[in-house]
């Protein structure tokens, strides 16, 4: 019996292939049965310190279905953003609510808020880490291929925080992970390596490349995301030159499987990392991608809370 009531969720590294497995699982049920009781009377604090579309109306939408509330909190308005500490709000919240999903620019408040508090803490991204888009992607990936374990996964494009997730989880769920980026735009090197050594425990593989070309032959999915992170707005014009060569376009889907499906976690910019051609083209999941949200996160708060 698995248990993950209590645990935080920052990144997939603390967890096993059996407890991912588990919350995939549920959240294919909730796909067929998406209302219950199992969360009534619980209350989900949800903090935005960056944008959000999917990740915030899902969580809350989630909170619903399964008879629970969420409360929307942007820190801004919030004594955090007049310098009230996140140890101080953690132990605060943790009275009140039964959990706390934040989006916040750096990963050391994560650890803050889990550490001080006394509810699970969930990670809505991070600079470093963005997890539930990564289960939503598996859960994705195995809807159209059937397995997880051996399916050639290519990311292109920059090696952020969805990279790193996908990386991560990936290698504990034995896909075949290829980062294609140029070499200043590379994931972490402490996340490659971690993810690399997950990886061979669970007989799957993490490279990062330049080559574009070479990473895609073969591709099960191709998967991008944009080239300008929240917070890196000042270097678009130079990340748009460098990454560029990077874009999934016809040219690039052709050079994978005939049955490639193409992933992006939302928002697109079209033109820039993929075109429209291939964003509307008879390969993208996108949509079907950012419906999944709300699955894998119903599966997760029914689980954590
Ligand atoms: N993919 C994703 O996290 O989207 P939002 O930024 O809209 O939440
Ligand atoms: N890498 C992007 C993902 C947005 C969902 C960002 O951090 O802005």
């Amino acid at each position: 019996e698995i248990s993950l009531k209590g645990k935080h969720l920052l990144t997939w590294k603390d967890y096993s292939r059996k407890e991912i497995i588990h919350l995939l699982e549920r959240a294919l049920v909730l796909k067929q049965s998406p209302y219950s009781g199992a969360l009534s009377q619980k209350t989900l604090a949800m903090i935005f310190e960056k944008s959000s579309t999917r990740t915030r109306v899902s969580f809350e939408v989630g909170m619903t279905q399964l008879g629970g509330t969420a409360i929307n909190l942007n820190s801004r308005d919030m004594q955090l953003g007049r310098g009230e500490t996140i140890g101080d709000t953690a132990k605060v919240l943790s009275r009140y609510v039964d959990g706390i999903m934040i989006r916040t620019d750096a990963h050391q408040k994560l650890e803050e808020l889990a550490g001080n508090g006394s509810v699970p803490v969930i990670s809505g991204l991070c600079d470093l880490y963005h997890p539930c888009q990564a289960l939503a992607d598996m859960l994705t990936v195995y809807e159209q291929k059937g397995q997880l374990a051996g399916v050639k996964l290519v990311y292109t494009g920059d090696g952020n925080n969805v990279a790193h997730s996908l990386m991560t989880i990936g290698a504990i769920l034995g896909l075949e992970v290829v980062v294609a980026s140029p070499s200043g735009y590379w994931p972490l090197d402490f996340i490659t390596g971690n993810a690399k050594k997950l990886a061979a425990k669970h007989g799957g593989s993490v490279t990062v490349t330049e080559n574009v070309e070479e990473a895609a032959a073969g591709a099960d999915i191709l998967y991008t995301d944009v080239w300008t992170s929240m917070g890196q707005d000042g270097e678009e014009k130079e990340r748009k030159e460098a990454l560029f060569p990077y874009q999934i376009n016809e040219r690039l889907v052709t050079a994978a499987k005939p049955d490639v499906s193409v992933l992006h976690c939302l928002p697109a910019h079209r033109e820039e990392e993929i075109t429209g051609e291939v964003m509307e083209g008879e390969h993208s999941l996108v949509f079907e991608q950012a419906e999944n949200r709300l699955h894998v996160q119903k599966a997760i708060l029914e689980a954590l809370l």
